[in-house]
């Protein structure tokens, strides 16, 4: 099992038989925070930023706060420079309140409101993302002041189709005789037109659809120049770089991933004789993804016809839906029994009550018994933020550690929060 520990945060370890990360064993926060509990490895963070900013040193480093919306993260990030993709009024107001200034911010939304227009300009944002032709007219009207244009280049990422987003008939963006319309009256309209603004998709495992895309960028600033006597001058990449989840299926790296980018824009521009432009990059994955790992405890161990035994765990969809979402793997290790041999190979199943809800459908374990904490890796990002309260079960807590110390970063929900909105 050597190599699984790799799927875990940069800080994890193995000491007789406990799984620790930020030195801290992984049994002892679940004592002290109860499970199912989100641990957050403050160094995995840093680290994923830093590789960014070795990347490109340069570029306006955004982060996804759909990955993750947390304030102690946001907060640990804005001191490493980075900003916030926000794409919602919530996800917006949750950057302000943790102290994010405007000019960190960049607003998204495929139907953004006039409520969340208006918010976007009120807090000033570095840019707010136009993603139809007749929201040019009404971020004007809401005091918007500096926008990009988000454009579809027709680019098929080799990811889920779920979480595609440049392929042609996407949701988001504008086609790109649209996109050109969007560029033409938001500058006739006043607006300071900064560039364009594309996400290719997301948990993608290389750069091939994003270099794809920036040959089709450098393309459009050309026909951006011809025919508007105006070229880009920022360019946002969006994010999309994926994380490892099981053993065998490895990302490139943060540095390889954006190096190549980094690289084809350099070529792309010079090749057609056009000023390079500023990037934005939008991770969220890449940055809080392997930094989170949710710890369960193994309740029933049942086995059924057909050979199959069933761990379930005191969680499932409602903390982590993305197994029934996107067919998403996992692995896992028993928390305290990490050196023991596999005695074969078990079924993870939630509580919910539905078949369906199985987080790990084949996962090598040392027989499990009830008690058992079960570790299961790359779980920071879109799973407690996709969480539900499905069955009515309150959404785990979550802890960032570091160098020994832990730090409450989200309190457990209870049965009396998840109740409160029922009208008697
Ligand atoms: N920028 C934009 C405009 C986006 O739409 C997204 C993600 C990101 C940046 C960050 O992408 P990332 O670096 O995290 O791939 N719930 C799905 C992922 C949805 C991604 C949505 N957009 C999942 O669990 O796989």
């Amino acid at each position: 099992m050597g190599s699984m520990i790799e799927l875990f945060p940069d800080t994890a370890a193995i000491e007789g038989g406990e799984v620790q990360v930020g030195g801290l064993a992984l049994s002892t926060l679940a004592t002290e925070y109860g499970t199912p509990l989100v641990v957050y490895d403050r160094a995995t963070i840093v680290g994923a930023v830093r590789a960014y900013r070795a990347a490109a040193p340069d570029a306006f480093l955004v982060y996804g706060v759909k990955a993750f919306p947390n304030t102690a993260v946001l907060q640990l990030l804005e001191s490493e420079g980075v900003g916030a993709d926000v794409s919602t009024l919530g996800e917006l107001e949750l950057a302000l309140r943790a102290g994010l200034s405007g000019d960190m911010l960049v607003v998204h939304g495929n139907n953004k409101s006039d409520e969340e227009l208006a918010a976007a300009a009120g807090a000033d944002a570095a840019f707010v993302v136009v993603d139809a032709l007749d929201e040019v007219e009404r971020a004007a009207a809401a005091g918007v002041r500096r926008v990009l244009v988000r454009v579809t280049p027709g680019v098929e990422a080799d990811t889920h189709p779920s979480i595609r987003t440049a392929h042609e008939g996407s949701k988001f963006g504008l086609p790109p005789d649209d996109a050109l319309e969007a560029l033409r009256t938001a500058r006739e309209a006043g607006l300071d037109v900064a560039g364009v603004h594309v996400h290719v998709g997301s948990q993608l495992m290389d750069a091939r659809a994003g270099l794809a895309t920036v040959d089709w960028i450098a393309d459009f600033s050309l026909r951006c120049r011809d025919d508007l006597g105006w070229t880009p001058e920022v360019v946002d990449l969006g994010g999309g770089l994926g994380i490892q989840y099981v053993e065998g299926k490895a990302p490139q790296s943060i540095g390889d991933f954006v190096g190549k980018l980094l690289g084809r824009v350099d070529a792309a521009w010079v090749e057609r004789e056009l000023h390079p432009p500023r990037l934005v990059l939008e991770p969220g994955r890449s940055l809080v993804g392997r930094a989170g790992v949710t710890v369960y405890e193994v309740g029933v161990v049942k086995r059924v016809a057909g050979g199959t035994t069933y761990v379930a765990v005191d969680g499932g969809m409602s903390d982590n839906p993305r197994p029934q979402l996107y067919d998403a793997e996992y692995s896992g290790l028993l928390a305290s029994r990490a050196d023991e041999e596999p005695s074969g190979t078990y079924v993870v199943a939630g509580k919910h009550c539905e078949s369906g809800d199985v987080m790990i459908h084949d996962l090598l374990l040392p027989t499990p018994r009830r008690g058992d904490l079960l570790a299961v890796p790359a779980t920071g990002a879109y799973a407690l933020s996709m969480a539900s309260n499905y069955n009515v079960i309150p959404k785990p807590a979550a802890v960032l550690v570091s160098d020994g110390e832990a730090e409450l970063i989200r309190r457990r929900e209870t049965i009396d929060d998840v109740l409160r909105f029922d009208v008697p």
